[in-house]
């Protein structure tokens, strides 16, 4: 069964742009991927979508749909109904470079300022000795494709550019809890959490989890647990102790 679809899909680049209609069709069992490269093939071939897997685990087409941030590839046209319009649209935290394709380097960026994972000195590779339960904690954070729609859609950012520069965004400050969580990192996280990456700009509501397609529940296993030890750390009496006496 194939129908024809309406769609309206952002087109522009250098900071202009426009929503443009179009009429495409639809086969059964098809995702708003299909679409789009159905649209670029037949009516609009300079159209720039980036993709590459359409199995949902590079991370590299996620676009918005309807207002909402998805991956083209695992967004099923079924879930819509024949008659309704669909409008794609870019990422809106990030520049437009053309079309649906963003310049997603901020995460980069962002990436870079995470220090790396840093075991002890005297362990070496090899002789890393880790609890089940510990394995298990990352095994989640691990799961993600950096498709960055968590960063994408957290307020922090899409509303207020100026705290790019402040904020590490959802996607790294999970990073930072991974590694904090580590039981072979010696690095310090807590303060850094804090006063470098923004953690403290992050008021836990939710809507990083709720676009993550990989189910990763960000906040309440990574976001929050960190805010709790950076708290358990800055109220913690030994540590409140040393820092008056090493202030002196
Ligand atoms: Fe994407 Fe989820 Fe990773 Fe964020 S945590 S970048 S939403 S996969
Ligand atoms: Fe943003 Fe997620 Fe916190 S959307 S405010 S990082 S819970
Ligand atoms: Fe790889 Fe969609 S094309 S996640």
């Amino acid at each position: 069964m194939s129908y024809k679809g309406k769609f309206r899909v952002w087109r522009g680049e250098g900071g202009e742009g426009r929503l443009e209609d179009f009429t495409v069709e639809v086969n059964e069992g098809e995702v708003v991927l299909d679409v789009i490269h159905r649209l670029q093939a037949t009516q609009a071939p300079d159209l720039a979508v980036r993709w590459n897997c359409k199995a949902g685990k590079c991370g590299s087409c996620s676009m918005e749909i309807n207002g909402k941030p998805r991956l083209g590839c695992m967004t099923r046209m079924s879930t819509f109904t024949e008659d309704e319009t669909i409008t794609v649209t870019p990422m809106r935290t990030f520049p437009v470079i053309k079309d649906l394709v963003t310049d997603v380097s901020f995460n980069y960026q962002k990436a870079r300022e995470v220090p790396s994972f840093t075991p002890p000195k005297d362990v070496k590779p090899g002789e890393y000795r880790m609890q089940q339960i510990d394995v298990e904690r990352s095994q989640e954070f691990r799961k993600c494709i950096e498709c960055f729609m968590c960063n994408n859609v957290c307020h922090v950012i899409r509303d207020h550019e100026e705290n790019k520069t402040h904020f590490a965004g959802p996607r790294f400050l999970m990073r930072i809890a991974e590694l904090d969580m580590h039981p072979y990192d010696v690095a310090d996280r807590k303060d850094s959490a804090q006063e470098e990456h923004g953690l403290g700009y992050c008021n836990i509501t939710k809507c990083c989890t709720e676009v993550c397609p990989e189910h990763i529940k960000i906040t309440d296993n990574a976001l929050i647990p960190m805010k709790e030890r950076v708290v358990d750390r800055k109220y913690d009496p030994l540590v409140w102790l040393g820092n008056k006496i090493f202030r002196r």
